[in-house]
């Protein structure tokens, strides 16, 4: 509980609009995208929408001296349960902090506060010709201070990589109230430990990120699109696969499995060849024509010496943005299609992409579990979703068995847990298997030295 007099102190931080504690708002902002169920126990005390860095600071001053969990929030459209309070406290909510703050053309880089959506700081960087790659599935409202929180990745990562891989400065609010910045436009920097990395990806449990500086890089000129339809999930991993040994980078390369497809289908009221197992959906980018020409050819020879059953381009700008736009949707339509839905989101070396997706079909056979696959083909990133009743009998059992074994598999081949989801609390139970016990006692040992009271977004990770 948050007393009178502290919620006066933080009144008079951000304004009386911007703390918000009714019964409704307090569970509106006990959930987020990841199907972790509804319990009050996940309800904050108060909701605070700060506006400024400065009044972050303030707020976590408060939240110090008082000892009062923090939760950071964006648009809550993580996947693991991040944004969900555990301990009651603040849901500290960025959704205000909407400022692009600078567009350097000369250096290539773009300063976002937090609150910022991703598509937004796509638009406005591809306006000036600038492309800003991270593209997580969610980028119509996933903002940008939970992208670099949660290290998101997307579609595009085969090629031009996740958001690490843009980030070159932050500022962070600690849990003191201290503002830090690090990093800065200077390309190469090794001036003192990699504190940027270190945010990157900490999952609100270190600071609270409240800007980022990103670089960009020129955007593409041409951008196509293709479908490929094949008989097995099988052949088309194959075929992503040998695209990719071939020497071809596609921008994307996404897989779906039978029931995805079917979802899709019956949304458009159409239906499907009964013979098309597994779909791929490639985006292919460059210079001219030409290069995109070249590209096709070679992916076109791939899939077919795979067994591919149809093969076409995008003929429009509109067709290739309704094939994404499925694709996007895929994760809620297929949770939609039984009462409860396990995502998972494992990550594995690109050559063992193929061997885990045939696991995963055998995980599904072994436990009777039907099991959904769609991913992130090209950087062997899968989101495998057991589909489930978990009120019946048994069930919830049998779940945790597939579960381990999907991890398992994934480990075994020299993956991991999370591509790109992070661990927030879904993961949790999972962690020690995958970092081992000298990594779990790495990652303690930083919190501990960044939040010694352990205010910032507690029970997360581990
Ligand atoms: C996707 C999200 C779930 O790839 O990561 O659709
Ligand atoms: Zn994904």
């Amino acid at each position: 509980m948050i007393s009178e007099v502290i919620k006066q102190e933080i009144i008079a931080i951000v304004g009386p609009d911007n703390v918000l504690d009714s019964e409704l708002n307090r569970f509106g902002y006990s959930y987020d995208s990841s199907f972790v169920p509804l319990l009050p126990k996940n309800n904050p005390d108060l909701v605070v929408r700060p506006l400024t860095t400065d009044e972050v600071s303030r707020v976590m001053v408060v939240a110090c001296a008082h000892e009062i969990p923090v939760t950071p929030r964006g648009a809550g459209s993580g996947r693991t349960g991040g944004s969900i309070p555990q301990k009651g406290g603040i849901s500290l909510c960025l959704d205000r902090m909407t400022q692009i703050v600078e567009l350097d053309l000369r250096n290539m880089m773009v300063t976002a506060e937090a609150g910022v959506r991703t598509i937004d700081l796509y638009n406005h960087c591809a306006e000036k010709g600038l492309f800003f790659p991270p593209d997580p599935a969610s980028w119509k409202f996933s903002t940008i201070g939970g992208n670099v929180a949660e290290n998101a990745g997307g579609m595009r990562a085969v090629k031009y990589g996740v958001t690490k891989n843009y980030v070159m400065g932050l500022e962070v609010v600690l849990a003191d109230g201290a503002i830090l910045k690090t990093g800065g436009k200077a390309i190469k920097n090794v001036t003192g430990y990699d504190l940027t990395s270190l945010f990157t990806g900490s999952e609100g449990t270190l600071g609270v990120v409240t800007q980022a500086l990103f670089r960009l890089i020129p955007m593409p000129k041409r951008r196509g699109t293709l479908q490929v339809m094949f008989r097995t999930l099988d052949d088309g991993c194959r075929t992503v696969h040998t695209v990719l040994q071939a020497g071809v980078l596609p921008a994307a390369a996404e897989i779906m499995d039978r029931t995805c497809l079917e979802v899709v289908a019956r949304h458009r009221k159409t239906e499907i060849d009964p013979e098309v197992g597994a779909s791929v959906i490639i985006e292919i980018d460059g210079e001219d024509d030409a290069a995109l020409e070249t590209q096709t050819k070679r992916i076109e020879a791939a899939a077919k010496e795979c067994g591919a059953i149809a093969f076409r381009a995008a003929r429009s700008q509109q067709e290739a943005e309704e094939l994404w736009a499925v694709r996007r949707g895929i994760s809620s339509a297929v949770a939609a299609l039984a009462p409860n839905r396990i995502g998972e989101d494992i990550s594995v070396p690109r050559d063992a992409f193929p061997e885990v997706v045939r696991r995963i079909g055998e995980i599904s056979k072994k436990h009777g579990l039907p099991i959904a696959v769609y991913g992130h083909a090209g950087d062997g990133n899968i989101h495998p979703s057991i589909l489930c009743d978990l009120a019946k009998p048994g069930e919830e059992e049998r779940v945790h068995h597939a579960v381990d074994d999907i991890f398992a598999a994934a480990l075994d081949v020299g993956g991991t847990l999370s591509g790109e989801h992070g661990i927030g609390i879904t993961k949790r139970p999972y962690i020690a298997g995958a970092l081992g016990e000298i990594g779990i006692r790495t990652l303690k040992a930083m919190k501990a030295a960044l939040d010694p009271k352990g205010i910032l977004n507690p029970e997360k990770i581990w």
